[in-house]
């Protein structure tokens, strides 16, 4: 049985580091993190995301404000809005939840934040920022897992790293941070041709496929740690793309969902608006 790498635990770590920072960083400057979170339309997952990120900023202390729009404003609306919060002094962070409504430009729309505000890292300057490696926001998600990877003492370089799914969100940043820590990286998606013989060369395995179950453990390498990023709604619940049930018997760490990668994806997003609350109140010296 695999060691379960647990993310409530460490995430509850990170956020009592945050809560402390922010207090030493209030009394000294004066400053507050405040991040605003953007919600349009009435997406179930979504809402439950960002009333879980709401959460998570007031538990720290630092200012929350969220904005819901509906599905059919205009897309000028939702830029206006961006603008406004742009030049918002007490804002750090800007979050606009995905995926929005069809008919929204995504591109633009995540392009009209300004990137010393977009905490989520998906701006072209912060992309580039991140290929680089020159970069102050990390994106959530994979950030979060080689943090919890960190902590549980996975060595990165110089391992054979596999990851599945090549999105803007996580599997491309993924990539890139585990290439930063010096692991030798492969990226595989839906056209990669007999894909269990690459993952078996896994020593770090990441799935972020969106498919329940679809890592088996007979696509696993004895002794590997397994990250799980799925989070399908399926009559049995919330499922992973992992087979948690047989792969925990062959990996040698895995994530359990939930409570795995989840939870640090919203300490990470506090992580980048302390950051970015920093560089306010550096910049007012
Ligand atoms: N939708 C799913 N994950 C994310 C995320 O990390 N940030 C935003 N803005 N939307 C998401």
């Amino acid at each position: 049985m695999a060691i379960l790498l647990d993310g409530r635990q460490t995430a509850s770590k990170c956020r009592e580091r945050i809560r402390a920072q922010v207090e030493t960083l209030v009394k000294e400057t004066g400053v507050r993190p405040g991040l605003a979170v953007i919600l349009v339309g009435e997406d179930p997952a979504s809402q439950v995301y960002v009333r879980n990120k709401k959460r998570a900023c007031e538990d720290v202390g630092f200012v929350s404000e969220e904005y819901r729009l509906s599905a059919d404003v205009p897309e000028t609306e939702l830029l206006d809005l961006i603008d406004t919060l742009n030049e918002k002094e007490t804002i750090d962070g800007i979050l606009v939840q995905l995926p929005l409504p069809q008919g929204f430009d995504e591109k633009k729309v995540i392009a009209a934040i300004a990137p010393r505000k977009d905490v989520d890292a998906f701006g072209f300057e912060n992309v580039g920022r991140i290929m680089t490696g020159d970069f102050d926001f990390v994106p959530c998600t994979p950030a979060g897992i080689l943090m919890l990877l960190k902590e549980y003492g996975v060595e990165l370089a110089g391992k054979r790293a596999v990851v599945i799914g090549r999105s803007n969100i996580v599997g491309k940043p993924m990539a890139m941070l585990l290439l930063h820590e010096n692991a030798t990286v492969s990226i595989c998606h839906s056209h990669t041709k007999d894909l269990g013989a690459i993952t078996r060369e896994a020593e770090i395995l990441v799935a972020a496929v969106g498919k329940a179950g679809f890592v088996t453990a007979d696509m696993v390498k004895d002794g590997a740690v397994v990250i799980d990023v799925g989070m399908n709604r399926t009559e049995k619940g919330l499922c992973g793309d992992v087979n948690f049930e047989a792969v925990k018997e062959k990996a040698a760490m895995i994530t359990p969902v939930p409570g795995g990668v989840g939870p640090m994806t919203i300490a990470m997003l506090l992580q980048n608006t302390l950051t970015s609350a920093k560089k306010r109140a550096a910049a007012r010296q």
